[in-house]
């Protein structure tokens, strides 16, 4: 992964989500800090709000000696201020590395086109790498393995979905989602997805109804109805999402030991009724730590000695 972007996680083969996984988890043991990334810095752009991954981040760079640049949309203007090429060439001349939240996919995928040092993806409206590979180092942590898991997804197919698909096709689990008409996941994504968990041995099953897609899972899994950007929509999502929140009734449809996730902010009583993320089957606070670990691992894979 040496010098490389990660943008989606179909920029990674399951050689290196392996390795970021097994690095995030020996690095989670030692808690010790680093010089791994000593004098190295990290520009944070976003575009949009962020607590989980702009404070992981940051940490993170901390923990491996480095130093990183916090920039908000209102600073730095991406596209509107100033072309995003320009700025891609400008942050290049300053840090090692540059992590941008951003509405479109186009517009982290054009700082990487113009950047001359790596870009990752803090979430775009296309995909969540980072999320993703966080959530599968949690699933492995809490269940011993990933292959031949199965992983329902029940609400939006949006991007925190794309990359979780994505990530459990990579590592050969199995994958469900529910969604309500009109809120699919695309068919680009299905069509990567199953090219790689049909070499890895996992299904990707797409589903309308909740029920059918947690029976005996090993992780339910959902998200949020209306994304960051979609504001306007919620009260029309509200409506369409009825019946897809994840509830008590629910999880009892899951296998006995299936574990709760959440990639937060969680809505309490709309995408999940409230109590389950207090209950002892969620791991959202696992998930929400791991990202630190994850990311870690991530920066050391891409800019490490
Ligand atoms: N799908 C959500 C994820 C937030 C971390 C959003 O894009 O707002």
């Amino acid at each position: 992964m040496k010098g490389k972007d990660l943008l989606s996680i179909s920029d990674l083969t399951p050689e290196d989500v392996w390795g970021i996984i097994n690095r995030a988890i020996r690095l989670k043991k030692r808690r010790a800090m680093s010089t791994v990334l000593a004098g190295k810095t990290l520009a944070l752009i976003f575009e949009k709000p962020s607590l989980r991954t702009k404070v992981s981040f940051d940490v993170a760079m901390y923990q491996l000696g480095g130093h990183s640049v916090y920039l908000s949309q209102a600073e730095v203007g991406l596209g509107s201020r100033e072309p995003i090429a320009d700025v891609a060439r400008t942050l290049s001349r300053y840090v090692d590395i540059i992590t941008a939240r951003t509405f479109a996919h186009a517009t982290v995928k054009s700082l990487a086109k113009y950047a001359s040092v790596p870009v990752i993806n803090a979430l775009s409206d296309g995909e969540h790498p980072c999320q993703a590979l966080a959530d599968i180092m949690t699933i492995y942590e809490k269940k011993g393995k990933l292959e031949g898991l199965t992983v329902a997804y029940i609400g939006d197919g949006n991007n925190v979905a794309n990359s979780l698909l994505l990530a459990c096709a990579s590592v050969g689990a199995n994958f469900r989602i529910a969604s309500p008409r009109g809120y699919e996941l695309s068919e680009k994504i299905v069509r990567l997805g199953r090219r790689s968990s049909q070499k890895n041995g996992a299904e990707i099953v797409l589903l309308r109804n909740p029920n059918e897609a947690v029976e005996d899972a090993d992780v339910v899994y959902t998200d949020v109805w209306t994304s960051m950007g979609q504001e306007a929509e919620a009260e029309k999502r509200r409506k369409s999402f009825a019946g897809y929140q994840v509830d008590a009734r629910l999880m009892k449809l899951a296998a006995k030991d299936a574990i709760f996730m959440h990639d937060l902010p969680a809505h309490h009583g709309e995408e999940v009724a409230s109590g389950i993320i207090d209950s002892k089957q969620s791991v959202v606070f696992d998930q929400a730590e791991n990202r630190l670990h994850a990311q870690k691992a991530i920066l050391a894979e891409i800019l490490g000695r």
